[in-house]
């Protein structure tokens, strides 16, 4: 554990000396409030059951979600606005064709994006991969951040944190409270909730399993934001509930022997592809038209 620590810290230094700042995120992060949750709430027996039969529904669910108020980061959430030539705008439509192409081949709804370490662009690439792929008339996608530990998806949207996962882990909420409709159509999110302590456990405790069963047939796509699989066990858990990863690598900034390690952590056949982030401008390859194992997105 220690020679993970140390791997990190070296990573985190070199990153810092190497990047010159760049990595900063581009909004303050507000304070974290961890909001302590008793030992063994996940345990609780006495939970919210779940939504009945034919309540649960598209329609039903467009009638008990209103359109939330959110305040997407317009510098790095690309699709909001009408301009369909931003830069990264391409690349992401890249990816969502590459995407469709892998389902032509296999059963792919449940898709998670995590990456090595902290900062390296997961909730950048989810989030907009989401929102491209509701850019496509008729497609619905729920965005889910499973980062219960260091929740920032909700940043990137402008979105309310809670109620959210965390809640619904331990019972509090049923399906529906916890999904949000954003001003783009068909586009839903699931924010990560309170911050939560117990974070394997309360992924594991079958109530996650029961949320994606019941929500898939609503939806053409489910994206899960995930935390770093270096430092801890959730990404590794969170893959057994999907059909795919995607693994994002920060452009000379991810140290290759850590993204290695991090590959390990998933069978060959959930490693969908790793998603290059960040490549400067002048880097990038002269054709965007490509298809390879690495699909690009710049700073
Ligand atoms: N390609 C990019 N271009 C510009 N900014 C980017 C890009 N990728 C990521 N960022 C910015 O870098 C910061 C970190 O990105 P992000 O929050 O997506 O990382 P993360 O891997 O989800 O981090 P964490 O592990 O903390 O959840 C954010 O401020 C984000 O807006
Ligand atoms: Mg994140």
């Amino acid at each position: 554990m220690s020679r993970i620590h140390d791997a990190l810290k070296r990573a985190e230094q070199e990153r810092a000396t190497s990047m010159g700042g760049q990595l900063e995120p581009a909004l303050e992060q507000p304070e974290l409030q961890p909001v302590g949750m008793p030992e063994h709430a996940h345990m609780q027996t006495a939970v919210m059951p779940p939504i009945q039969g034919s309540s649960f529904s598209y329609e039903s669910l467009l009638a008990r979600c209103p359109v939330s108020n959110w305040n997407p980061d317009t510098r790095t959430m690309l699709f909001f606005q009408e301009d369909e030539n931003r830069k990264g705008a391409e690349e992401f439509r890249t990816l969502r064709s590459r995407l469709y192409q892998i389902r032509e081949k296999l059963p792919l709804k449940r898709l998670m994006v995590t990456s090595a370490l902290p900062k390296e662009g997961k909730s950048f690439v989810a989030a907009n991969l989401a929102q491209v792929m509701v850019r496509q008339h008729g497609r619905r996608v729920l965005v889910i951040d499973a980062d219960l530990r260091s929740p920032g998806m909700h940043r990137h949207l402008g979105a309310s944190q809670t109620p959210g996962l965390s809640e619904y882990l331990m019972g509090e909420c049923d399906e529906f409270a916890i999904m949000q409709r954003g001003p783009m159509d068909n586009l839903f999110f699931v924010p990560a909730g309170r911050q939560a302590t117990g974070a394997p456990e309360l992924l594991a405790n079958g109530r996650l399993k029961l949320f994606l069963q019941r929500v898939e047939p609503l939806f053409d796509w489910i994206i899960l934001d995930t935390p770093p699989v270096i430092p801890v066990a959730d990404s590794t858990l969170l893959a057994n509930f999907c059909e795919g990863v995607l693994m994002v690598v920060r452009s000379n900034s991810t140290p290759s022997d850590l993204a290695r390690r991090a590959r390990e952590e998933f069978q060959d056949k959930l490693l969908l592809g790793v998603v290059l982030n960040g490549i400067p401008a002048d880097q990038l390859p002269k054709s965007r038209y490509y298809y390879g194992e690495a699909v690009s997105s710049p700073a």
